[in-house]
Order: structure tokens, then C-alpha cells, then sequence
């Protein structure tokens, strides 16, 4: 597992040598705060795994599109995945360009397609049948030829949360394995479109490499099918999937990673490309928030009702996800159970099980950690709370890459 960026000087927690506690005065709370130095590591991990065997990184502008996180995933190196028009204008105001681009997207509107058409993405990772054709008719009325890659759906369960696992046979995403040769035939023989490759992408949070194994052996086997029909396949692409040890643990290496799906395409050749999300940025981010109440519920139960909730952070309402959460001061004293709950009109606005840590009193800051990835994308407003700001540790200082919203800003677009 890499080094982690937030570590502790004594009583207190830094990142990179940045100082939180004096980040969260001069932003408030709640506020995320990103490493660039471990999403760099992250990155030239992952890269690094792969090194030898000809391969793209694609990373999952889902996992954190912020304009100043894809500038520093473009100063890397990395391509994108772009799963909207909007990740796909973000991309491209932060320098990257179309052909660093694939656009994946399960339901992807005319005027998306038409975009992707016209810049003459990398790839387009198609989902149907009648997707394919709609490409084809955009493709023709701009007289381009738009490359095209079949997302295959291989039956295989990610063994992650129900809500994460992409690549079951009832699963919306993507095409049957059984249909994929017959579609694939179809672009290839369609002027209007190029075969560029075969895509899949199981699901996120995979813990173990046997399912990532048996989806990159489905994906294989029709590249490989085809290739011996003399139909020509560029790439294969893996997706995403890589997980991260939320717990603090060792979790899955990329070395153990990358031997897995190698063992799997090398033997074949063909180009592969990845999408990694999650495992580049999450471990690289905190979401730092303020305790605001501490009370006992009716049982005797510590409840430390912090400023940040579902609207900041969504994972553990909508997936029981488990975060760790820490003081950024560490009080001298023993240690109790505080349950941390968001301040949010929802009994689901909860960080999960009670927690042992150091005492905290009202004031205090909380980190919330590995929240670099998922976090600040699947922010909203409910109960009218403003977007909070984010913050990029690099070279030893910190600066705002996104400023907290305001109460104006968050009207501006109503009558
Ligand atoms: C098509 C696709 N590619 C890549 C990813 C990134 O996955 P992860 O963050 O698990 O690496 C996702 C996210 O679920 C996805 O839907």
C-alpha cells in the first residue's frame, strides 16, 4: 500500500506537512481537502503496474472532476473517461484532447453523441444495439467516421454493493456477451463507424481479482474471435473497479492488480486501456467538519453531530459505506463511542457505527477520511446547503480550487 499522505505530527494532523486544523479556520467547514502528491502516487502506481505492456490510463473523471484534479491527471499523463457532456467540456477545459477521451454512459442523450461525433473522441463505448445506430447517423450527417468500442456485459458478479456491481446479466449496463460478436461484426462492416475496441466494466470497490479476471477473459475471448474472422480490434478496455482499504488496511496492490489482467491480455497483444477512479483520488482526499452538538440519545448513546452530512459525503447513506473519521486534534483522555451524524433532516444523514476515539468536545474538526473519490461529485443541495470548497495541498502550500458557494449563487438560476 502506498505511503499515506495524512499523517500525524503529534496531537496533530497533517497533509503533506499542511497543517488541517489551519486550513479548516481560514475555509470553514466543512471543506475537502486533496493531496497532489498522493493522487501523483496513485497514479504512477497504477501506471507503473502496467509498465512494459502497451497501455492508456483513462481516469474516471466521475470519481473527481474537479478542473484543477483532471489538470493534474493531464499533467500525468492520463487520458479520461467521460461519462457526460459535462465531463466531456470539463475535460477539454482542462487541456485534454479528444483523443484522450473515451465517453461512456449507459443513456446517452442525442446532443451527447453529436458532441462526441463532432470532437472525434477516442472511443465511444457503445451500450445497444440501437445506440450503435444512432451513432452511425450522426457519424454520417457530419460526413465523420467515429470510432466505437462495444461495452460487454460478461455476467460476472464484482462481489461489491448491489448499487456498485455493473457487469450481472440484469444489470442495465451494457450488451450480453452472446451479442457482442454479431454487433461488433455489425460497426466493423458500417462505414460510417471504426471498431476501435471492446469495453467492460463489472463494478467498483472489487475486493478480490478473480472477478475482474473473468470479465477481462469474456472481453478477450470475443477480441480474440474476431481477430481470428480478420476483423481488426485497436484495444481492450478493463474499466474501473480497482478498490481501495477504506478500513486503513492493505487492500488489493496494483502490482496484484495489473499481474491479474495481464496474465489475462498480454498473451493476446491487443492495447489495453483502463479507467481508474476511485483508487487514484480517493485515498488522496479528506472532508474536514466541524462537531456542532454532542448529546446522548435515550439509550446513553454518544451522538456527535458534526456540520458535514449526506449532502457532502453521500457514500454511507446511500451505500452503508464506511469512512474512517478521526480528530484532528488528539485530546489527551480515554477514549469513548461517539455515533457521528450529519445535520441533516434525514434519519439516513448518519456516518455509521459509533466510533472510538480520543474525547472531542463542540469545535472541534473532524477528518473524514479516503473521501478524495466520490465525495465532492455526488454533492448536492438539499436542504438548500451551499456546495463546499475545495482545497489542493501541493508543494508544502494549500489553495482553493473551488471556493464555497453562496447562498446567492445558489439561487442564481431561479426566478
Ligand atoms: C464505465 C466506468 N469506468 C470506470 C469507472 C471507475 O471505477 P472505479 O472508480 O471503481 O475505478 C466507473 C465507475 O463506476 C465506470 O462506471
Amino acid at each position: 500500500m502506498q505511503a499515506s499522505s495524512f499523517f500525524r505530527d503529534g496531537a496533530v494532523l497533517l497533509c503533506d506537512g499542511v497543517s488541517l486544523a489551519d486550513v479548516a479556520r481560514a475555509e470553514g467547514t466543512p471543506v475537502y481537502v486533496y493531496s497532489a502528491a498522493a493522487i501523483e502516487r496513485a497514479y504512477a502506481s497504477l501506471d507503473a503496474a502496467f509498465a512494459g505492456y502497451p497501455h492508456r490510463l483513462h481516469y474516471a473523471l466521475k470519481a473527481n472532476s474537479t478542473l484543477a484534479i483532471a489538470r493534474l491527471l493531464r499533467r500525468l499523463g492520463s487520458g479520461v473517461d467521460a461519462n457526460s457532456i459535462g465531463e466531456i467540456e470539463i475535460a477539454l477545459r482542462a487541456g485534454f484532447v479528444p483523443d484522450d477521451i473515451v465517453f461512456t454512459g449507459v443513456g446517452k442523450r442525442p446532443d451527447e453523441i453529436e458532441r462526441a461525433v463532432v470532437l472525434g473522441v477516442h472511443a465511444i463505448n457503445a451500450e445497444s444495439a440501437g445506440e450503435i445506430d444512432r451513432i452511425a447517423e450522426h457519424t454520417r450527417a457530419h460526413g465523420v467516421r467515429a470510432r466505437v468500442a462495444l461495452r460487454i456485459n460478461p455476467d460476472v458478479d464484482a462481489g461489491s454493493h448491489p448499487y456498485m456491481t455493473t457487469g450481472l446479466s440484469n444489470s442495465k449496463f451494457g450488451v450480453p456477451v452472446e451479442r457482442a460478436l454479431m454487433l461488433c461484426r455489425e460497426i466493423a462492416r458500417n462505414e460510417a463507424l471504426q471498431l476501435a475496441g471492446l469495453h467492460v466494466h463489472i463494478g467498483s470497490q472489487i475486493l478480490t481479482v478473480e472477478p475482474l479476471k473473468r470479465a477481462a477473459e469474456a472481453l478477450v475471448r470475443v477480441a480474440c474471435e474476431l481477430r481470428n474472422e480478420g476483423v481488426q480490434v485497436e484495444h481492450v478496455d478493463m474499466g474501473g473497479g480497482l478498490s481501495i482499504a477504506y478500513d486503513g488496511g492493505a487492500g488489493m496492490s496494483t502490482g496484484e492488480y495489473a499481474g491479474a489482467l495481464l496474465s489475462i491480455v498480454a498473451p493476446t497483444g491487443f492495447k489495453l486501456l483502463l479507467e481508474p477512479g476511485r483508487v487514484i483520488v480517493a485515498p488522496a482526499g479528506v472532508l474536514l467538519t466541524r462537531v456542532v452538538d454532542i448529546k446522548s440519545d435515550a439509550r446513553g448513546a454518544r451522538l456527535a453531530v458534526v456540520d458535514a452530512g449526506m449532502t457532502e459525503l453521500l457514500r454511507p447513506a446511500l451505500y452503508g459505506a464506511y469512512h474512517r473519521i478521526e480528530p484532528l486534534l488528539h485530546r489527551p483522555g480515554s477514549e469513548d463511542r461517539y455515533e457521528i451524524v450529519g445535520p441533516l433532516c434525514e434519519a439516513g444523514d448518519t456516518f455509521g457505527e459509533p466510533r472510538s476515539m480520543p474525547p472531542i468536545e463542540v469545535g472541534d474538526v473532524l477528518a473524514i477520511r479516503d473521501a478524495g473519490g466520490y465525495g465532492a461529485v455526488m454533492a448536492s443541495n438539499y436542504n438548500r446547503r451551499p456546495f463546499a470548497p475545495e482545497v489542493l495541498v501541493e508543494g508544502g502550500r494549500w489553495r482553493t480550487i473551488r471556493r464555497r458557494q453562496t447562498i446567492d449563487e445558489l439561487l442564481a438560476l431561479e426566478e
